[in-house]
């Protein structure tokens, strides 16, 4: 598989008046890697997947999806960019398939209906005929997760995503993104959930106050922090991270 990075983020430096959301950011995704962006609430993930998607102009540094700049470059970048959020409002006086139809509207999709009945399957989405208004939680996320996947992106990004989601729904996405790394897409897997991460992630970067305390594999940062699991490593970093800052 190609090292040629899909995603680069490089001395991200996001602020919102006097607050630093971001600080001198960097990181970059491969093709089959699932990049964990850790943290706890308030950390700055959201804000830099924002940028990823050139939905916000960063006071420093610079990014890069499938080579384009996204704010220079958006429907380039966008078409190489899946995303899915947690609680991202769906069209209720329509059905799902109907939904799916409507987003794929906004890209060129070959074969929409072929490309829909696939995701239905993969997702196990047998109620997508039923209107979005009947659904649960986890019904309307995976619809979400098919929507970020409808034009085949070389990047999805994950905030959040699994939040609120019952275990059948949760394990089911967890699946896709293992399948997805087969396939060579490159996943940005974000959440302050970091057991999750955990199983899922072959390498993460651990977010405090906007910058990037740690980064490495799951293996690395548990034999680094001699912690049994990422939270407490995520932990001891923490701690270590608190002390840098004062020094
Ligand atoms: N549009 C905004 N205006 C002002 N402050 C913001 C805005 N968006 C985010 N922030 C602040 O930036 C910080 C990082 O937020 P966010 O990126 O949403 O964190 P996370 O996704 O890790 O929970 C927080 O302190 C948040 O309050
Ligand atoms: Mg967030």
């Amino acid at each position: 598989m190609s090292r040629i990075p899909v995603t680069r983020v490089q001395g991200l430096t996001v602020r919102f008046g006097d607050k630093t959301a971001v600080k001198n950011l960097s990181f970059e995704v491969l093709p089959g890697e699932v990049y964990g962006l850790l943290g706890p609430n308030g950390a700055g993930k959201t804000t830099t997947l924002r940028a990823l998607a050139g939905l916000l102009e960063p006071d420093q540094g610079t990014l890069e999806v499938a080579g384009y700049d996204p704010k220079k470059s958006r429907p380039d970048a966008l078409r190489a960019l899946g995303m899915a959020m947690a609680n991202t409002p769906l069209p209720e006086a329509m059905t799902g398939r109907e939904a799916l139809r409507y987003y794929g509207a906004f890209y060129e999709i070959p074969d929409l209906e072929g490309r829909i009945a696939y995701l239905e399957a993969v997702l196990d989405m047998p109620y997508l005929d039923q209107p979005i208004a009947e659904y649960s939680t986890g019904m309307r996320q995976r619809v979400n997760v098919a929507r970020a996947l409808l034009h085949k992106p070389r990047l999805l990004v994950f905030d959040e995503a699994t939040n609120g989601l019952d275990v059948k729904s949760r394990l089911a996405l967890l699946e896709l993104v293992r399948n997805l790394k087969e396939e060579g897409v490159a996943v940005i897997y974000s959440t302050h959930v970091l057991a999750e991460a955990e199983a899922v992630c072959d390498r993460v970067g651990i977010l405090e106050e906007g910058r990037l305390i740690a980064e490495g594999t799951v293996p690395e940062l548990l034999s680094r922090t001699g912690a049994a699991n990422l939270e407490l490593a995520y932990l001891a970093l923490a701690a270590q991270g608190a002390k840098e800052v004062r020094a």
